[in-house]
């Protein structure tokens, strides 16, 4: 499929998706949401691909937020719509049944901070800047901020920066929790692809079950999906395997 504001290229099951509007800092606009929603539908519909990776192009930004030219014409309609578009996306990010591991090669304030945070895991260069500077603008977050951002590094920590708009760097990001690891940007996709290499290798279908347990929020569902591993072929795949001492071999069944 071709798409104009983003690339995709698939390599031993790990797909790595680039926002690609490095001269507006890959600003989100309609056209960039429809595009990473149909290759994380894609994704999440191809069996073959047990991982994927979000970055953005050029040195500068992951994603330095919601298109601010777009958002200056809106009205309070369109706003709504365009709100829970993106909150859309980052629900598809955060429901997959497969991690999505952000790879934050720069800024990544607004609705890029937001689509980082609806991803499983978050890894970034050094020289990441972190933010929600909506205030800034007289306006809130619109995909998923006020939510997701006191469920990763608590509601105070939260607070301050959605109220200032203050921006953070990685080494910061890392100690609130918002991000789980920082690299060199040398090595920010040969790292990101080395934790989707050690997810791929263990059970697919329990990794889908973690996730959705997680985002169930739930002992209830925890018990079900715990249970529900008990029909799968993984699980007596993995648990044979552990007791005749070789390494499994998992069909994600
Ligand atoms: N929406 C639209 N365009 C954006 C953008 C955004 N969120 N972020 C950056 N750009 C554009 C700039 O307008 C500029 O375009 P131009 O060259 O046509 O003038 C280009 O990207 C480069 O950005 P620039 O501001 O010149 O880079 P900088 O290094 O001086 O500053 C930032 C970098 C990230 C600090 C600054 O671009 C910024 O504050 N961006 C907005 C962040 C934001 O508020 N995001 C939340 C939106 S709700």
């Amino acid at each position: 499929m071709g798409y104009d504001t983003i690339k995709v290229e698939t390599r031993d099951g790990i797909t790595v998706v680039t926002v690609s509007r490095p001269d507006k800092l890959n600003a989100l606009n309609e056209q960039v949401i429809d595009e990473l929603t149909k290759a994380f539908l894609a994704v999440r519909d191809d069996a073959s691909v047990r991982a994927a990776i979000l970055t953005g192009a050029g040195e500068k930004a992951f994603i330095a937020g919601a298109d601010i030219a777009v958002l200056a014409t809106c009205g309070p309609v369109a706003a709504r719509e365009n709100s829970l578009k993106g909150q859309a996306l980052t629900l598809l990010l955060e429901n997959l049944g497969k991690p999505v591991i952000a790879a934050i090669n720069g800024f990544a304030l607004g609705g890029g901070c937001e689509m980082a945070m609806a991803c499983t895991l978050r890894v970034a260069v050094e020289g990441a800047k972190f933010g929600q500077p909506e205030v800034k603008l007289g306006l809130i977050c619109g995909y998923g901020g006020t939510q997701r951002l006191p469920q990763l590094v608590g509601r105070g920590r939260a607070l301050e920066l959605l109220l200032t708009g203050d921006m953070i760097d990685a080494a910061e990001a890392h100690r609130i929790g918002l991000v789980n690891k920082v690299v060199k940007k040398e090595t920010l996709l040969a790292d990101c692809e080395a934790i989707a290499k050690k997810i791929a290798a263990v059970g697919p279908v329990a990794v889908k079950f973690t996730l959705d347990a997680v985002g169930a929020g739930s002992l209830d569902a925890e018990a079900t999906y715990f249970g529900l591993c008990f029909a799968t072929q993984d699980m007596k795949e993995g648990t044979a395997a552990f007791l005749e001492k070789r390494p499994a071999k998992f069909q994600g069944r």
